[in-house]
């Protein structure tokens, strides 16, 4: 068990092309929002924009598509205070590792990924070179997604069935890389990630009963196309043919799940019983409209304003990014030490001094003989900063404070300084909000 001051880390990323549709929203976007809310989770999610240049050369569609996914998250309730919201993009950090990993990554495992191999078969049944589809991006998707998640060390990541695999190859490199540089003093250095697949993705049906899905186009938009669009949509929702006044079997159709995803217990036992004692197609369908719309309207009216205003948006992306790069900095300091990108153990002297600041930096408050009070500021073997001394000790912890908070002229102290303030982040970031 996790204890509240170690929270669980629940970390998502969300393809950004194209758009969003009902199905979307019942079967991750609500569940998602609904389960960073809880007590000791601290949720990650993030546009997989990286990711999403793989499959999409056109700027413009990779521009315009990560803000409409993040306005979507927003708009949809997510707490961007409490949870962290990003660009992947945006914490290049991220690729680093990705480096890191591919170098120990078999390329054999790689030929074994789900994505890659469906790739290939298209190609060779199209009678194309069976390589002819695959770009080194494509292929390395995998490693790039360990990248993301191992980055935060994330316990638990919420993903699709076809996602799976993928989660594995996650657990596999991370093994890898605790085992080859995490003997002795480095301890590990990532744990190893859980897939969460939950079952109710799969369940809302698209408009002709089977998953809603864009490639079976029976999709209900999310947002776009406003009330008239879903009212487009709904109206398509395939139903047996009785009419007013006959009884309808409401079990098994399309039209009573999208009810009771919109519905509490109550409202899907009326509805029930209604169909069965004759209620209309038509009428039936204008109150699913309706009940869907008390949800939606609201939230599409947010995103519609968030949308108009894309600088409150990128402020709310930048802030997430801040964050995200506060946790993930200092463990990607101890991965470069680990895997041997750091000075040289053998500098001698001035040199030795500095190599020494890759230690991190440490804050000592203590009382001399003369019975005053002193912070002290120091990396390595070497003191950055020496407070005079004080009569009392919060006087002390005021001169740390306002020394910490201000921005120092020496570059030294203020990397040190920085270091510091970066943990304090991550540290806030990590504590379990009520
Ligand atoms: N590959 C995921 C998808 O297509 C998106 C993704 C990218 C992701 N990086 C991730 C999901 C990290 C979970 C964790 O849905």
């Amino acid at each position: 068990m996790r204890s509240a001051a170690s929270p669980c880390r629940v970390l998502t990323g969300i393809t950004t092309t194209g758009t969003l549709h009902l199905g979307n929203y019942v079967g991750a976007i609500r569940p998602a929002i609904a389960a960073s809310r809880q007590d000791g989770v601290e949720s990650f999610f993030f546009m997989a924009d990286y990711h999403a240049l793989i499959k999409c050369d056109d700027p413009d569609r990779v521009e315009a598509s990560r803000m409409q996914i993040a306005a979507t998250w927003v708009a949809a309730g997510l707490d961007v205070e409490r949870a962290l919201l990003y660009r992947q993009s945006d914490v290049p950090e991220v690729c680093e590792l990705n480096w890191m990993l591919t170098c120990l990554t078999a390329k054999g495992q790689m030929n074994r990924a789900h994505a890659y191999k469906a790739t290939v078969d298209a190609a060779v049944a199209a009678g194309e070179d069976p390589d002819s589809r695959v770009s080194m991006g494509l292929y390395c998707y995998p490693i790039l997604m360990a990248a993301d998640i191992l980055l935060f060390n994330a316990h638990r990541v919420p993903v699709g069935k076809d996602q799976v695999q993928h989660i594995e190859m996650t657990r596999d490199v991370a093994q890898r890389f605790n085992a080859t540089y995490g003997e002795g003093a480095n301890g590990e250095f990532f744990v190893l990630p859980e897939a969460q697949v939950d079952a109710e993705t799969e369940l809302l049906p698209g408009l002709d009963g089977r998953k809603m899905s864009k490639s079976y186009d029976n999709v209900v938009p999310l947002f776009e196309g406003g009330l008239a669009a879903l009212q487009a949509a709904i109206a398509k929702v395939v139903t047996d043919s009785r009419l007013p006044g006959e009884p309808k079997e409401p079990e098994g159709t399309a039209f009573i799940q999208l009810w009771d995803a919109f519905a509490d217990a109550h409202e899907r036992a009326a509805m029930r019983a209604e169909l069965r004692s004759g209620l209309g197609w038509g009428e039936a369908k204008q109150r699913l409209v309706a009940q869907i719309e008390r949800e939606l309207g609201p939230m599409r009216a947010r995103y519609e304003q968030l949308m108009a205003d894309p600088e409150a948006l990128e402020a709310i992306l930048l802030s997430g990014a801040e964050r995200a790069r506060a946790i993930a900095r200092p463990l990607l300091a101890r991965l470069r030490e680990a895997v041997g990108l750091r000075r040289s153990r053998r500098l001698t002297g001035a040199q030795a001094m500095v190599a020494k600041e890759a230690l991190p930096p440490l804050v000592k408050q203590y009382r001399e003989d003369d019975g005053r009070f002193y912070v002290k500021l120091s990396q390595g073997e070497r003191t950055l900063l020496l407070s005079p001394g004080f009569e009392q000790g919060r006087a002390a912890g005021d001169w740390w404070k306002a020394v910490k908070t201000a921005p120092h002229p020496d570059p030294v102290v203020e990397a040190a300084l920085q270091q510091l303030r970066e943990l304090d982040a991550a540290k806030a970031a990590g504590k379990a909000r009520p």
